[in-house]
């Protein structure tokens, strides 16, 4: 995935939803002399591209890892300033967004959020709820483990309370009780920055997705990369623990 390739996309085998585990703004922003800070305004015009790139391709839910539950612990600037252009961002975007019929929404521990980043999520959410063309999923202040945790909390509240049977607990039982509950699982999940690594990102979901690895910087990347990233998908043959036919 080192160079860009001419688009060979079949339509008729684009992912359902693509996951993108948006990393490397830091690097690049070091290989350019400049704050971190920098990068993550680079990123966040790559996340334009990603949306665009997902319309075209007609892509039906795109989910964006834009801050993690373990990202506090990066400096208090970094992290009030990352909070800021998510705000900066959502303001000014949300217009066109909806205008585009794209559908917002936010998964992870918003009550860890600020007050105001938190009033501003829901707008956003409201506004777009009607939309249907792409489903953007943005996880602020996400851990898999938390989710998987808190979706074993309410299945234990309901079998003490008598309304579940231990023995009827199964797969759907988890799912559903997920902030992801109703959407279909990531076909495709991409790492940019060449790390390999899930980072407790939506782990229950991506059981069966295919994970694909980028060397290409987040504030790099464009929908042609986008498109790549698609073709490679396409040309991987999904068995979900069957035998080739
Ligand atoms: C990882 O790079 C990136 C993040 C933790 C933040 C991602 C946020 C954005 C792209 C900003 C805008 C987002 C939206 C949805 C509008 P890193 O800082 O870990 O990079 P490094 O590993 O090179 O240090």
């Amino acid at each position: 995935m080192s160079t860009l390739a001419p688009a060979i996309s079949e339509p008729a085998n684009v992912p359902r939803h693509v996951a993108i585990i948006m990393d490397g703004n830091g690097r690049w922003a070091k290989a350019r002399g400049l704050p971190r800070i920098a990068g993550h305004q680079r990123g966040a015009e790559a996340v334009r591209e990603a949306i665009k790139g997902c319309i075209e391709l007609g892509i039906g839910v795109l989910t964006l890892f834009a801050f993690s539950s373990e990202n506090w612990r990066r400096p208090a600037a970094e992290v009030s300033h990352l909070m800021t252009l998510l705000q900066v961002y959502v303001r000014r975007e949300l217009g066109e967004l909806a205008g585009a019929g794209v559908r917002v929404s936010f998964i992870g521990d918003r009550g860890g959020l600020p007050r105001e980043t938190q009033e501003l999520l829901r707008h956003a959410e409201q506004e777009t709820a009607a939309n249907r063309r792409l489903l953007l999923q943005v996880a602020l202040n996400y851990g898999a483990r938390r989710e998987l945790v808190e979706a074993c909390r309410k299945i234990a509240i309901e079998a003490v309370a008598g309304r579940i049977d231990p023995a009827q607990i199964d797969e759907a039982s988890i799912a559903t009780r997920l902030e992801t509950a109703g959407v279909p699982d990531p076909d495709l999940l991409i790492r940019t920055s060449g790390e390999k690594r899930l980072s407790n990102f939506l782990l229950w979901q991506v059981a069966y997705g295919e994970l694909l690895f980028m060397d290409t910087l987040w504030p790099d990347f464009t929908r042609q990369h986008l498109r790549q990233a698609v073709d490679e998908f396409q040309q991987r043959e999904r068995r979900y623990g069957a035998v080739s036919a």
